[in-house]
């Protein structure tokens, strides 16, 4: 049985739905914890397995790749296949239930992430992808994009070998389509967050550390507009621009959020 939720958890789920119900623009940035509870481990958990002495900040750069290209492959290969199997969760869900429900009634509900999983698609929303896809590649040489498929049917052992995969194009190497440490944010999609984060009034804070820029400066821009800022994570951050927290799991907090919206 699923224990209920605190009292002090359940006061600060109407705290924020009444901020929420008049709200006619409100924008979502989730990071890893919105997908812990599919069981994609977070960017802070400690790396398992053969890739228990690797530090993330070690494998995910352009330096990284360049030295050793096969290391930062089998590494990201590595990756896929820990999600490959991975479900949208209730937080996944709750959120794309929201935007639909938002679209209907005209309110402006954009959803940005830092997460490079494909859980919010696989749950049916539309979301903005900061740090860039798992399960796209890209020629690190005439930067053509090259998807590579999720399906574990789909020839996944192909899909997931080590070998390096060279650029039909150039011949150059294809490398994962993720933005790495010291590289800049796809512009098209850092305009939209920043322009949402400005425009909102209520901004969301879902299951980040808030600890990597530019994407933690999201919520400071919204408040610098007058937004309201809601967190919601089971460790809280030591953010003061925030207005509302919610410290429980976001699998847990989103649904009842939104049952509580609508029942005001
Ligand atoms: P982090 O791993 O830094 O932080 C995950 C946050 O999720 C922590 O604050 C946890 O307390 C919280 N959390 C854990 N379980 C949760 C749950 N069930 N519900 C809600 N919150 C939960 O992940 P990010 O903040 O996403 O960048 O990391 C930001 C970026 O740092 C990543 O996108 C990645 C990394 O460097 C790149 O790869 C460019």
């Amino acid at each position: 049985m699923v224990a209920e939720l605190s009292a002090q958890i359940t006061a600060q789920i109407k705290q924020a739905a009444v901020m929420l119900k008049s709200a006619k623009s409100i924008c979502v940035l989730t990071g890893a914890g919105v997908s812990a509870e599919s069981g994609i481990p977070t960017f802070r958990d400690k790396q398992t397995g053969l890739w228990e002495k690797f530090r993330a900040e070690d494998l995910a750069s352009p330096d990284a790749f360049a030295r050793d290209p096969k290391l930062v492959w089998s590494w990201y290969q590595w990756r896929r296949q820990q999600v490959i199997d991975k479900k949208p969760n209730p937080a996944h869900l709750a959120l794309a239930q929201w935007q639909e429900l938002a679209a209907k009634s005209g309110l402006t509900f954009t959803l940005i992430t830092q997460n490079v999983d494909d859980l919010h698609e696989q749950a049916g929303s539309c979301v903005h992808h900061l740090h860039g896809r798992l399960w796209q590649n890209r020629c690190n040489n005439c930067q053509k994009i090259v998807k590579q498929s999720p399906n574990p049917s789909n020839n996944a052992a192909q899909a997931l070998s080590d070998e390096l995969v060279n650029c039909n194009d150039c011949g150059g190497l294809l490398r994962p389509d993720i933005v790495w440490f010291g590289e800049a944010l796809p512009e098209k999609e850092w305009q939209i967050a920043e322009n949402a984060a400005a425009d909102c009034d209520v901004f969301i804070n879902i299951g980040t550390s808030s600890l990597v820029y530019p994407a933690a400066g999201l919520a400071q821009i919204a408040r610098q507009h007058g937004a309201q800022v809601i967190e919601i994570n089971p460790h809280p951050t030591p953010n003061t621009i925030v207005n509302v927290t919610i410290a429980a799991p976001a699998g847990r907090a989103l649904p009842k959020l939104l049952k509580q919206i609508s029942a005001l």
